[in-house]
């Protein structure tokens, strides 16, 4: 079994897009309130004195959309400045990122992944569920070209590993996978293919399914080969590379693989949840009440040591239970 040494932490758990696979439309977001996030003080006094005298040595910020919390950058600072803090990474959707890539990186945020699932701007603003705005001139305007500049800041400000997570909804971006993972030709970036999950959008996943990852590997090996690759991370990666590219290609088969024996990971909610599982609703703790009620730290670390014991138990359960069950909590709010 694998050490537990890595936190997901959802900072903000609203959203400037509406991906179909993660909040479709029509979904009732029930947004936590604003008294209710953990305040930079809270969450500082949480990864300080409990999460890593627990054991919890990496860190990703994740929201909803984590560059909409307006304190991200300070968040950033405080984190990457704990002398026990080993990795701090960022998963965006790199709207607002071209303005903020270069006081993240200066701010200490080693890596940052990043959601890019097509290279068609028709094709993004479908799938993040934007309509596109008219120019006075009659010219659509797409939110695909701000991503771009914002990856392209992250490349240039020398974010490296740069990852881009693509999930691969068939009949709607399927056929851009041999251009996306020619993207690794040239540049070193780091493409990585995510099998999508039925969570939280039960109606669009029933209608198009998902695609494994063999098939997308075969794909790509009928066109240019594939090897072994490698590339610093900490998630459920497979890693890839094609013969003489610069970047690698990942692959996230959470539904044709189980990988929760090799589980790392747990899940802290912009209101103070800590949650042991992606798939687990069952087994929570409220970390910020025990906070803000003035219970003492070394309560709250037993608790969350507690917790850990539970993890490897509640990976197999969830495990046995599939991942075709119905949560009350979006992709969104539990931070991906
Ligand atoms: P690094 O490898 O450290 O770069 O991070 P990562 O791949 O864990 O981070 P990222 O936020 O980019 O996550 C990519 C996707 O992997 C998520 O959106 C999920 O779809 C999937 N994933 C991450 N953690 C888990 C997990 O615990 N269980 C399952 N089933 N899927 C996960
Ligand atoms: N299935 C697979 N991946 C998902 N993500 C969000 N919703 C889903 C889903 N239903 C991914 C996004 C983003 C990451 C945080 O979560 O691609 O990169
Ligand atoms: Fe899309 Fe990420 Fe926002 Fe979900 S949280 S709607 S995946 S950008």
């Amino acid at each position: 079994m694998n050490p537990v040494d890595y936190l997901r932490i959802s900072i903000i758990d609203r959203c400037n897009f509406r991906c179909q696979y993660c909040m479709p439309e029509g979904t009732d977001l029930q947004y936590v309130l604003q008294q209710d996030w953990l305040t930079q003080a809270e969450l500082l006094t949480l990864i300080r004195e409990v999460f890593i005298p627990c054991g919890f040595t990496r860190f990703r910020l994740t929201g909803g959309e984590p560059l909409l919390r307006p304190d991200v950058v300070e968040i950033v600072e405080a984190i990457a400045s704990l002398p026990d803090t080993r990795d701090l990474s960022m998963t965006t959707n790199a709207f607002l990122l071209a303005d903020k890539a270069q006081d993240l990186k200066d701010a200490g945020l080693k890596r940052l992944n990043i959601s890019l699932d097509s290279l068609d701007p028709e094709t993004f603003d479908t799938i993040i569920g934007y309509q596109g705005r008219f120019t006075q001139d009659g010219i659509r305007k797409s939110r695909w070209p701000d991503v771009w500049a914002g990856i392209q800041a992250a490349a240039t400000v020398g974010f490296n590993p740069l990852k881009l997570n693509v999930v691969i909804i068939p009949g709607i971006n399927d056929h851009e996978v041999l251009d996306l993972a020619a993207l690794t030709l040239d540049q070193e970036w780091h493409v990585r293919f995510i099998e999508f999950m039925p969570i939280g959008n039960g109606d669009l996943f029933g209608d198009r399914g998902w695609v494994d990852s063999e098939t997308l590997r075969q794909q790509i090996r009928d066109r240019w080969g594939l090897t072994d690759g490698q590339v610093v991370g900490s998630g459920p990666a497979d890693i890839f590379q094609i013969p003489g590219a610069k970047g690698t290609l990942g692959f996230i088969s959470q539904m044709s693989e189980c990988f929760c024996d090799r589980c790392n990971r747990m899940r802290l909610s912009a209101d103070g949840w800590l949650r042991p599982c992606l798939l687990n609703e069952s087994r929570q703790i409220n970390l910020r009440e025990g906070l803000r009620q003035g219970m003492p730290l070394w309560d709250l670390r037993s608790q969350v040591r507690q917790l850990l014991e539970e993890k490897p138990e509640i990976n197999f359960k969830e495990r046995d239970a599939g991942t075709t069950g119905r949560y009350s909590r979006t992709m969104s709010q539990i931070g991906g």
